[in-house]
């Protein structure tokens, strides 16, 4: 059975029964539990393959796969779904999922005054210009699972749009997949956006919400006006955990290239800084990296940075309030730790401005375990980074994707190897 089980109050849910999006206790009661469903440990081995696309080479360690052959589907019938919707998205974007690039960046940590060695895994060209669209494919090759294998938990589900809140890449992502698998995606995203994002969202034939800010209401309205739409039944096409356990799961494949690239070189960094929003980026990457560990492929885990920005860091807050905490406890008095940023968020790396870390439990559970830690930056940093980041490297990051580099900028490496993930393209 492959099985998800909710980090809060220990709901099990059988994902071939029942879709492991959001706990299903989550909601049932006025309750100060962090909900969210994570897939449970189970017996593999590292994939060994050299499949070039991610959701063949480590289909192993996915739920869509293995609930695909837990039900009889087969390896070639994964390779089917896997390739139609690769297909579709080079159809749609020009490009479907590959392995992205890594490697080293020697002129850009001697720009940063770094004292360690930089390596960066570069998401810049992946499936619509982010890392996003890993959290969304691990959703729809799982619906499509369903769908194949007629199984019940898919009964009718075509008649329900997707729905996602965003304030630009990962609703852009969502349009991208969601076009490619020819399925209705309704996008609730801020006054601010982007303009070129919405235009791109309209000929992607997404539904578009704009979301006011109400007065008296607390918390992202966009996030506010997605749950109203899943409570109608539409299919959360989420890039966050609590509202779909899926969507961390797709983004590990990001954590297993990383894996697969440092073993290759022989080396595991001592730290990972990683640029956090709703934390799913992180939360991901400690589920993989921590997954790669135990199947024998890294010695060990980097230490987890977390980094935010000065306008908006209620993951930093968070984990400020933990030390001497026992988490699982922590998990069960959720309001203490996290709730909506007070002020409205504001910075040039407009894609961690979430009011809320959705996935703050996990990324803290990840940086107690890792020895690491949160750093929150300034935006004069952010501005640096991007700056040197674009000029050393010939990579068109974004300022939110060089975000988490911004992070090691003065941490004491000692020489050591330091990784950051440019996470998103500048638009
Ligand atoms: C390019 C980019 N990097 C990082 C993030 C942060 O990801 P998360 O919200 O999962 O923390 C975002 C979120 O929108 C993003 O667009």
């Amino acid at each position: 059975m492959v099985q998800f089980r909710c980090h809060g109050c220990g709901a099990v849910v059988d994902a071939a029964a029942v879709r492991p999006f959001r706990c299903p206790n989550a909601g049932a009661t006025v309750d100060d539990i962090d909900h969210v469903l994570v897939a449970e440990a189970f017996a593999a081995e590292w994939p060994a393959g050299s499949e070039t696309n991610p959701f063949l080479r480590y289909r192993a360690l996915l739920t869509a796969y293995r609930v695909a052959r837990s039900v009889g589907l087969s390896d070639d019938a994964w390779g089917d779904i896997v390739g139609e919707l690769d297909e579709a998205l080079v159809g749609v974007d020009g490009r479907g999922f590959r392995i992205t690039p890594m490697g080293e960046q020697a002129a850009l940590a001697q720009a940063l005054d770094l004292s360690g060695r930089l390596w960066i895994k570069d998401e810049t060209g992946n499936v619509s210009g982010s890392h996003k669209g890993r959290h969304l494919a691990g959703v729809m090759l799982y619906l499509r699972v369903l769908e194949a294998a007629g199984l019940p938990a898919g009964i009718g589900l075509r008649r329900n749009r997707l729905a996602i809140a965003s304030c630009g890449n990962a609703a852009l992502a969502a349009a991208v997949v969601a076009r490619a698998a020819d399925w209705p995606l309704d996008v609730f995203i801020p006054p601010d956006a982007n303009p070129a994002v919405r235009a791109r969202l309209a000929e992607l034939g997404a539904g578009i919400t704009i979301c006011e800010r109400r007065a008296k209401e607390a918390g992202d309205p966009c996030v506010l006006r997605f749950r109203e739409a899943v409570a109608g039944g539409a299919i959360p096409f989420s890039v966050q955990g609590p509202d779909n356990g899926l969507a961390v799961e797709g983004l590990r494949t990001l954590a297993f290239e990383m894996a697969d690239g440092f073993a290759e070189a022989g080396l595991v960094p001592d730290a990972l800084f990683v640029q956090a929003g709703g934390g799913a980026l992180a939360s991901g990457l400690v589920q993989g990296f921590d997954l790669a560990r135990r199947l024998g492929r890294l010695p060990r885990v980097p230490k987890l940075m977390v980094v935010q920005a000065q306008g908006c860091a209620p993951l930093v807050r968070a984990w400020e309030r933990l030390p001497g905490l026992d988490l699982a406890d922590a998990a069960r008095r959720r309001s203490r730790f996290m709730w909506p940023w007070e002020k409205v968020p504001a910075s040039i790396a407009g894609g961690i401005l979430d009011d809320e870390a959705y996935d703050w439990w996990a990324v803290a559970l990840g940086m107690r375990a890792s020895g690491g830690g949160a750093v929150v930056v300034s935006e004069e940093v952010l501005a640096r980074a991007h700056d040197e980041a674009r000029r050393h490297t010939g990579i068109s990051v974004s300022a939110t994707g060089s975000a988490g580099l911004a992070g090691a900028i003065g941490y004491p490496a000692d020489g050591g190897v330091i990784a950051a993930v440019f996470s998103g393209v500048e638009r």
